[in-house]
């Protein structure tokens, strides 16, 4: 297992639309292996694939307070989405230390394969819906801070450049 690097907004690779996985092999469970264990070091809830620089259509989630019910959706497809709505606060490893709201389905049914290439269907609401529903868009290459307004994403972009820049003299 190793650490991946995480990819920080505004890297326009950030912005990469995801392939779908070919085949759930050795290599994509030696990835999704890695890909937890830099979710868990990092202490986010959902880290899709796109986030450490791998376009293709992966994603690992664990909401759980004991951090031990590791979720991997592989080739995510939305089924339903409920048409209520909820305003929910959200966070994102790829745009450290910026949460805002941003207005997401209460409900949620997906289809995936699981880590194992088995067919899985997801029903989740709550924090699971709105952390699916964050994660997926990532693959399509977007990230949460475009629902933004143009002068708060404009701000989050200055911040996270500056940011950069004081990391790397
Ligand atoms: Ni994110």
């Amino acid at each position: 297992m190793a650490l991946l690097p995480i990819l920080c907004y505004p890297d326009p690779k950030l912005h990469t639309v995801a392939k779908p996985v070919a085949a759930v092999d050795a290599r994509i469970r030696s990835l999704i292996a890695d890909m937890f264990e830099t979710m868990y070091e990092a202490k986010g809830i959902g880290l899709a694939a796109t986030q450490v620089n791998v376009h293709e259509r992966l994603i690992v989630m664990d909401i759980s307070e004991g951090r031990d019910v590791p979720l991997v959706l592989i080739n995510p497809k939305i089924l339903w989405a409920s048409p209520e709505t909820h305003l929910n606060e959200e966070g994102c490893l790829s745009v450290p230390g910026i949460y805002d709201g941003v207005r997401r389905s209460d409900a949620v049914k997906v289809d995936a394969l699981d880590g194992e290439g088995r067919q899985q269907l997801i029903e989740a609401d709550g924090l699971l819906a709105v952390c699916i529903q964050h994660e997926m868009d990532h693959l399509m290459g977007k990230v949460f801070v475009e629902y933004l307004s143009p002068l708060k994403r404009n701000r989050i972009k200055t911040k996270m450049l500056k940011a950069l820049r004081e990391d790397r003299p």
